[in-house]
């Protein structure tokens, strides 16, 4: 397969910068282009999961949305990398905290991304699989993170193909092994990413808490929400 792909509709591989951003919002894309970015293009309007690229600071980057679940990051990720050349996919989203010392609007960084889906036996692997964050975009993110005095955590997150959980205390044998927050992508991403030999990597801020149901409200997400998106465009 060429480009355009069946999802992405640019027409040339030169349209996309080698760094990605992926929000699951298709309009935090054109929050993160029109507010954060200069010289936009647009290269991406299929299914209004819109793409942009720009530069920052001088340095090339685009940011795409990824939808939500694993299938739907599974296929913009795949189609990033293997026919647009893509190298480094940066997801940025929101958690729902599983630990008590994990507080509204922290910063989350997935070392590793655990996960209840079926995506990674596409692998056909004797056992059992653990998706890994690229350690150079992780150090990157966390040197970034300190040197802003941002409060976060590094560790294991859980991504789940379910948000309306039937059994609304599944989440607690997770927590019990020390994983820090609950979304819905890292695991494909990581995955797909590694069997690319790309890197990726997973920077979330905590929108809610399974320990406390708190929610954090749409005004604040977004200050969170700009400390995060400031870490990742400094990774480009
Ligand atoms: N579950 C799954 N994904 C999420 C959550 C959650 O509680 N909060 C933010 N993303």
């Amino acid at each position: 397969m060429t480009v355009p792909t069946p999802h992405i509709e640019a027409k040339d591989a030169s349209l996309i910068a080698e760094t990605v951003l992926l929000p699951g919002d298709p309009l935090r894309a054109k929050f993160i282009a029109d507010n954060f970015l200069e010289d936009v293009v647009q290269f991406n309007a299929v299914r209004n999961m819109f793409g942009y690229t720009g530069t920052y600071k001088g340095k090339r980057i685009s940011v795409m949305g990824s939808g939500m679940g694993m299938p739907s990051i599974g296929i913009y990720s795949y189609e990033l990398i293997h026919f647009y050349g893509v190298k480094n996919l940066i997801r940025v989203g929101s958690c729902g905290a599983m630990q008590p010392n994990l507080k509204l609007y922290d910063i989350v960084i997935a070392m590793t991304a655990s996960t209840n889906s079926n995506f990674i036996h596409q692998y056909g692997l004797p056992g059992t699989y653990a998706p890994c964050a690229s350690f150079e975009l992780l150090n990157k993110a966390v040197k970034l993170v300190e040197s802003k005095n941002y409060p976060y955590h590094v560790g294991n997150i859980l991504s789940s193909d379910v948000f309306y959980d039937e059994d609304s205390d599944s989440w607690k044998k997770w927590a019990k092994m020390g994983v820090l927050a609950v979304e819905m992508e890292a695991a494909a991403l990581y995955a797909i990413a590694q069997r690319a030999s790309v890197n990726a990597l997973t920077i979330l801020t905590v929108s809610d808490s399974l320990v406390t149901h708190e929610l954090t409200t749409s005004s604040e997400r977004q200050t969170a929400f700009t400390n995060m998106i400031d870490v990742a465009l400094g990774l480009a």
